[in-house]
């Protein structure tokens, strides 16, 4: 039996983390089967740890992390449909493992980060507006292979459709204006979030 590299005693860096310019990046990722085996619920388990030491100040100086809120199985160079992410705002912790997601409905009205996008995968900063609906409703099964349907809304919204679009070999600067970067789309009710 072929055990996973990310068990959870394996503790993911920075050097596990793939880089803009690698194919995986850049492709449409396949399905996970499910229920997930013991296998993706660990690899699961272990980026969302990744997630939290990263915003330990602690953790992420003794390991040199970066700090994330999302992270896709891509992104560690697998090719199997799920991210995790992990957020903590004046609610609370929301810490979220998914797999096979889709968006089944969004928002007419948009929203963006004033500051932009940044991502564990992109080692420079780009700057530009990212436009992202301002609210979704994601379909996907959780780490025990139950189906869940989850609503999102402002920061939260952003972050899922940031990791969903991974899923899909599309980077945050895919969506960034060519011509002039802080360029919001025409026709569209978008706000700064
Ligand atoms: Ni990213």
């Amino acid at each position: 039996m072929i055990m996973t590299k990310f068990n959870p005693n394996y503790i993911i860096t920075m050097k596990d983390i793939v880089r803009e310019g690698d194919p995986i990046l850049r492709k449409v990722i396949d399905e996970v089967s499910l229920p997930p085996s013991k296998d993706d619920k660990e690899t699961l388990q272990c980026m969302l740890q990744f997630l939290k030491n990263s915003q330990d100040p602690q953790l992420a100086a003794k390991y040199k992390l970066r700090s994330g809120v999302g992270l896709s199985a891509n992104q560690i160079g697998l090719n199997k449909r799920m991210f995790v992410a992990y957020i903590v705002d004046e609610k609370g912790e929301h810490e979220y493992m998914l797999i096979n997601p889709k968006i089944v409905s969004h928002s007419v009205s948009m929203i963006y980060l004033p500051q932009g996008e940044g991502c564990l995968s992109v080692d420079r900063q780009e700057i530009g507006y990212v436009p992202r609906y301002e609210r979704i409703r994601v379909k996907a099964w959780n780490e025990d292979g139950n189906e869940v349907m989850i609503k999102l809304s402002g920061y939260q919204a952003i972050v899922f459709q940031h990791e969903i679009d991974h899923l899909n070999g599309i980077m945050f600067y895919d969506h960034i204006n060519s011509e002039n970067p802080l360029q919001l789309p025409e026709n569209v009710d978008i706000k700064s979030l």
